[in-house]
């Protein structure tokens, strides 16, 4: 999981690769003759890569745009613009028989244990599901025991096949999610916030969980969360979205220890602090102000509204996502991509 060091390897290829990538909603006006008056700019223009074996964590308020972010890196929605190869190959653009087996390789893990399990269906119906789309992953007279294998893989009792979700604690019912995710065997899970409905005793299990499936199983993670502290041990680079943007994007290190932009800092310094020599220490920025609405995001840097550091130049000019120039020289963890035209390091955290 840990990220290598890149100076000693050339970098591999990435697994995804997400090019300028944006979701406009529609929004009308009229039941008859529904006319567009606008969209929701919920992602709009963001790029990353996904290398194997690799957690990206994706964090940020909500409404900023993560889930259809992951709504389109599995499928389930088209982009208005941009690309994602996967192994090379535009899947934004594959239908049919080649997105079929696309898909196989992508899935996801949902946000809401309670709601995303069918509660009519067993278990062993639920995890076996992705198989009656995919029969060729597993004849029908093996089904049984690869669902009984997934369940003890995910910790539940094999015995537990004929159960029905209601029997099941949030826990144990966010396992059985991530059983029907790996039933077709696949390289990339983006899971999308897949313990923030749970109990923050059960959070940690499930993140363990997650981390030994993906050293045995060889997973690549997109792993969603509003909240910084949950992505914290599972990501080796996390991204800071803001209003369908990237705000910032690094390693771990880079994000958590030395964040450049002011909402990574502001985001930070909400995070609990354990220790109470830390937290006395620390500094707290609290942000005034409500996420604008992404139909009328702000002129220039869309965090301007909300930023104490904002300046003239911050409404006329939006603020690229690179390596800010005065980092550039630089060696150190400093030197990540950051949105801002002020950039500057401010070490938010202490310990941790
Ligand atoms: N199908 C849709 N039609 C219209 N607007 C949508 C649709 N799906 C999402 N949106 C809007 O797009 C924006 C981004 O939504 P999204 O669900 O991606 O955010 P999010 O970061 O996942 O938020 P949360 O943390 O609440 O899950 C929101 O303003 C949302 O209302
Ligand atoms: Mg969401």
């Amino acid at each position: 999981m840990a990220a290598g060091d890149p100076a000693s390897a050339p970098a591999p290829e990435p697994l995804i690769e997400v090019r300028d990538l944006v979701k406009h909603f529609p929004l009308t006006q009229g039941v008859l003759f529904k006319r567009q008056v606008g969209a929701v700019k919920a992602v709009d223009g963001i790029s990353f890569d996904l290398h194997r074996g690799e957690t990206l964590g994706i964090v940020g308020e909500s409404g900023c745009g993560k889930s259809t972010v992951a709504r389109m890196l599995v499928g389930l929605e088209r982009p208005t613009e941009g690309q994602i190869l996967y192994r090379g190959e535009d899947i934004t653009r594959l239908s049919g028989r080649a997105l079929k087996s696309v898909r196989r390789n992508i899935q996801m893990v949902f946000q809401d244990p309670y709601t995303s399990l069918n509660p009519r269906m067993t278990v062993g119906d639920i995890i076996g599901e992705p198989y009656q789309i995919h029969p060729e992953v597993a004849p029908r007279s093996d089904r049984r025991r690869k669902v009984q294998e997934l369940l003890e893989v995910v910790g539940l009792n094999p015995e537990f096949i004929n159960r029905y979700p209601h029997q099941f604690s949030g826990g144990q019912r966010q396992r059985i999610g991530i059983a029907r995710g790996l039933a077709l065997r696949p390289e990339i899970i983006v899971a999308d916030e897949p313990v923030s409905a749970l109990d923050v005793s059960v959070q940690a299990q499930v993140v363990n969980l997650l981390a030994r499936l993906q050293s045995d199983f060889d997973l690549s993670y997109v792993f969603i969360a509003h909240d910084l502290s949950v992505v914290r041990h599972i990501s080796d680079r996390v991204a800071v979205m803001y209003l369908g943007r990237i705000a910032e994007i690094g390693t771990g290190e880079e994000i958590y220890d030395h964040p450049t932009h002011p909402y990574t800092q502001a985001l930070l310094s909400a995070v609990p602090v354990p220790d109470p020599e830390a937290r006395e220490h620390r500094e707290r920025i609290l942000l005034t102000g409500d996420v604008p609405s992404p139909a009328h995001p702000p002129s220039g840097c869309r965090f301007r509204t909300r930023c104490w550091k904002a300046q003239e130049l911050c409404a006329r000019v939006e603020p690229p996502l690179e390596v800010p120039p005065e980092f550039r020289k630089s060696t150190g963890p400093a030197r990540h991509p950051s949105a801002c035209h002020f950039a500057e390091e401010r070490r938010v955290v202490a310990g941790g």
